[in-house]
């Protein structure tokens, strides 16, 4: 008589980013080679309270490793803000006979993982991705690249546009409260400013600023998080996660305002959004998004459970998902003297003083 399969699902929550149909791709690619059935479970937790799955097969996913977004579909679903979430999930690993599940997923789609393994021993592996690369445990996920190349790009452009018509723009982009995002994003494209959450802005500071560097070049670009502190938050909105809702706080269109007023110049302001989540995964998203996709099968077939696979250097290797949920990596003090040397003071005051002899 034939051996039963070995059977393994595959979530994506959260929001989704490039790197998603990569990884899972690799997953399904290696967890068939080792023997395993594969279920892919729709739109995140969701999918494991409501048990909706589909098969996923190598040929079925031959194609999707150039695709944004994720095959999967994706949800914020919290299973522990649910009346019987958890105890759906678990009706639904042993309705669907799941030996193994890949969740890839933040912070919070993890932390659901975390928490299943730690109560109720569910053979869960963990894949990190976001965009807001805010995972302290990995060097990097996959998403960041490919957000971070949109956002450069855009803030190219702005600055083109900005320089013939002598104007400041103001770039707001994603990374939640993490300023990775905006840092990488101001560093590679030469911004004049950058605002990050993890200190309060410095207002006058930053009109000093870009009064220099407007002097010099009749352009100046400000990069912007989403989630920088302005001194004026209010009662926020939140989501199941407790995560405010950061896309209502209406930043690039407030710091265009404040500049405008206390400059005189002209002042324009962009909000990518959600652009910075779709496209075709670059290159470094495409690889480690396969290549954590693959390990994360290799652990589920060697029974690693209540880890997550993580980059450290060059290698993929395996963090416990309580560990590598504990905290979030938000940019620190030496990171901040990058930002200071090329998007702030330094930089800027340096390049006047320069002009000026
Ligand atoms: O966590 C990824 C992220 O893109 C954040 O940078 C952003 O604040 C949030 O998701 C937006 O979420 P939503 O897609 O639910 O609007």
């Amino acid at each position: 008589m034939a051996e039963k399969k070995r059977k393994v699902g595959i979530l994506t929550g959260g929001g989704d980013c490039p790197g998603l149909n990569p990884a899972i791709r690799g997953a399904v690619i290696q967890a068939s080679a080792l023997g395993f059935e594969c279920l892919g479970l729709q739109e995140g937790w969701k999918g494991m309270i409501t048990g909706e799955a589909v098969p996923l097969t190598p040929g079925g996913v031959a194609g999707i490793i150039n695709q944004g977004g994720t095959i999967l579909g994706t949800s914020r679903t919290n299973p522990y803000k649910k009346e019987n979430g958890v105890a759906a999930v678990l009706e639904t690993f042993k309705r669907l006979g799941l030996d193994a599940l890949i969740a890839m997923g933040g912070e919070d789609t993890l932390g659901v993982a975390a928490k299943l393994y730690r109560d109720h021993k569910c053979p869960v592996v963990g894949v990190p991705k976001t965009m807001d690369n805010d995972l302290s445990a990995t060097d990097f996920t996959f998403g960041f690249d490919s957000a971070v190349t949109l956002a450069m790009e855009a803030a190219e452009r702005l600055v083109d546009t900005g320089r013939s018509h002598r104007r400041i723009m103001v770039l707001e982009v994603m990374g939640r409260h993490a300023g990775w995002v905006s840092l990488y994003t101001a560093i590679s494209a030469g911004a004049d400013y950058v605002c990050l959450p993890e200190r309060k802005v410095d207002l006058e500071d930053m009109v000093a600023r870009l009064r220099a560097a407007y002097a010099r070049k009749k352009v100046a670009l400000v990069v912007t998080s989403e989630a920088v502190d302005l001194g004026d938050s209010g009662q926020e909105e939140l989501d199941e996660f407790g995560h405010m809702i950061l896309r209502k706080r209406g930043v690039a269109e407030k710091l265009s305002e404040i500049i405008e007023k206390q400059t005189g110049i002209e002042t324009r302001n962009a909000v990518i959004g959600h652009m910075q989540r779709g496209g075709a995964p670059t290159l470094f998203d495409r690889m480690l998004g396969t290549r954590v996709g693959v390990k994360a099968a290799q652990f589920a077939a060697a029974g690693v459970f209540g880890q997550m696979v993580a980059l450290r250097g060059d290698e993929v290797v395996p963090v416990s998902l309580e560990k590598a949920t504990g905290a979030l990596k938000i940019v620190p003090a030496e990171w901040l003297a990058l930002a200071d040397l090329l998007c702030t003071g330094a930089a800027v005051q340096a390049a006047s003083a320069a002009g000026a002899r």
